[in-house]
């Protein structure tokens, strides 16, 4: 005998498994990677679930300072965080004059919304979900329900937010 085939010789003593035996899967294994993966997405479902019921909202208190009129133009927009919170929202001076200010995650899958100026719409480029700028209304698109919305109010020519008061949340 070669020394080559000794080698292999000992190589199938040492790893006695055939090539094709070794690929398959039995349907035990199958199934206990089935039951794995569903149990892991269970228990991933139920932590957002208790997250989501558990932590209190980050509901906004009292007033907060955003910027001065002349930082933000007619048709212009400023995105502001409320101190303590992590809800990103954005400031619009509509061309009318008036501010509105929203929570800039969409309501369907909570992408970045932004104003369109010239136009009265907050878009959502993810699914081309629309708002209306004056009260947040859905316009079009997927979203289920208006944009949440904080009071604006000006003291001389600085502007401030609050909380709606007839706000759901
Ligand atoms: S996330 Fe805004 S329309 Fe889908």
């Amino acid at each position: 005998m070669s020394k080559e085939d000794n080698l292999k010789e000992n190589w199938k003593k040492d790893f006695p498994y055939k090539k094709q035996e070794s690929t398959q899967v039995s349907r035990r294994d199958f199934a206990k990677f089935l039951t794995l993966v569903s149990g892991g997405l269970m228990v991933g479902s139920g932590l957002v679930a208790a997250k989501a019921y558990l932590l209190p909202n980050e509901g906004v208190i009292g007033e907060h300072f955003v910027c001065d009129v002349k930082d933000i133009p007619i048709g212009g927009t400023k995105g502001f965080v409320i101190e303590g919170s992590t809800i990103p929202y954005i400031l619009v001076h509509l061309e009318s004059g008036m501010f509105r200010a929203y929570e800039q995650k969409c309501t369907h899958l909570s992408c970045a919304v932004y104003y369109k100026p010239g136009t009265g719409i907050i878009h959502c480029p993810c699914h081309d979900g629309s708002f209306d700028a004056l009260t947040g209304d859905v316009i079009a698109g997927p979203p289920p329900r208006a944009l949440p919305q904080l009071e604006v109010f000006l003291k001389g020519e600085k502007i401030f937010v609050r909380a709606l008061e007839n706000r759901e949340s």
